[in-house]
């Protein structure tokens, strides 16, 4: 059976994207259980190897020569082993290099990492560019990411209409970042302003910069710590359900 493609996106830099999809990829790996993909689509400004602490002798530029031909054969030589049963297709580095790469490489590149991975993660930049769309395109579920800032909540509201008239609604999660960082907004100000049902809240912790400058995902190192259980119920929300989402229980 090919593999599902989750696209992690925010139409605000900063959100969380990178820790939402590093961290969502090392649990769905299921310690080497699964075959996992993360994809770094953020061209050219990429986290994903400064994030898991990993060299970019390899990346998505490299399969340009092999553009309208891609094999499994060749697509297995891009990855970066991060754990067992998690890969990564980390971003260009190069200056220029991230021009190189077309959207007819991603839609190709998603086609094949679907026939080798269970899951496919992609991580995506701020921008609502071709690259994005391809991503958001190629997607069984959209995951999308926002702060409790009205700047933020607003930009998330925008992408969920513009998603509204080109996907069905049952195919993404909303995933509120740092969510006991109020700053003045209520529950029902973030549901007012989102107008869709958040998916799970990620609580704020300075244990997520300190994972992210260790090299080594919260996910990865605590697995029992309130982020780490946070992005479980979103993965078992993932693996349980065939797209649909639903609706985290209130926090207490
Ligand atoms: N739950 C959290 N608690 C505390 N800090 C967090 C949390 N999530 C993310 N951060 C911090 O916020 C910053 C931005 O996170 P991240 O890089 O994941 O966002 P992004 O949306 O990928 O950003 P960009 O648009 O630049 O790609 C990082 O410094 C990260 O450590
Ligand atoms: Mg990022």
């Amino acid at each position: 059976m090919p593999g599902r493609i989750i696209t992690v996106y925010a139409a605000k830099g900063g959100c969380g994207k990178t820790t939402v999809a590093t961290n969502l990829a090392v649990t769905l790996c299921a310690r080497g259980t699964r075959r996992v993909c993360l994809v770094d689509l953020d061209l050219q400004f990429g986290d994903v190897a400064c994030v898991l602490g990993l060299r970019t002798d390899r990346s998505l530029c490299d399969a340009v020569p092999w553009a309208d031909s891609l094999t499994v054969e060749n697509v297995a030589v891009l990855m970066t082993p991060f754990r067992p049963g998690l890969d990564c297709l980390l971003a260009p580095t190069g200056p220029g290099e991230a021009s190189l790469i077309t959207n007819e490489l991603i839609d190709e590149l998603l086609y094949v990492l679907r026939l080798i991975y269970d899951y496919v993660v992609v991580d995506t930049p701020a921008q609502f560019n071709t690259t994005v769309l391809s991503a958001l395109d190629a997607a069984d579920h959209q995951v999308l990411v926002a702060t409790p800032e009205r700047p933020s909540l607003k930009n998330l509201r925008m992408t969920l209409d513009v998603l509204d008239l080109l996907y069905g609604a049952n195919t993404r999660s909303v995933v509120v970042n740092r969510s006991d960082t109020h700053a003045g907004l209520t529950n029902a100000d973030v549901d007012q302003l989102v107008r869709s049902p958040v998916t799970v809240q990620l609580p704020n912790w300075t244990d997520v910069p300190a994972s992210i400058n260790r090299g080594e995902p919260l996910t990865a190192g605590c697995p029992d710590h309130p982020v780490s259980q946070a992005v479980r119920r979103l993965a078992d929300l993932l693996a349980a359900s065939d797209g649909r989402c639903s609706r985290d229980p209130p926090s207490v």
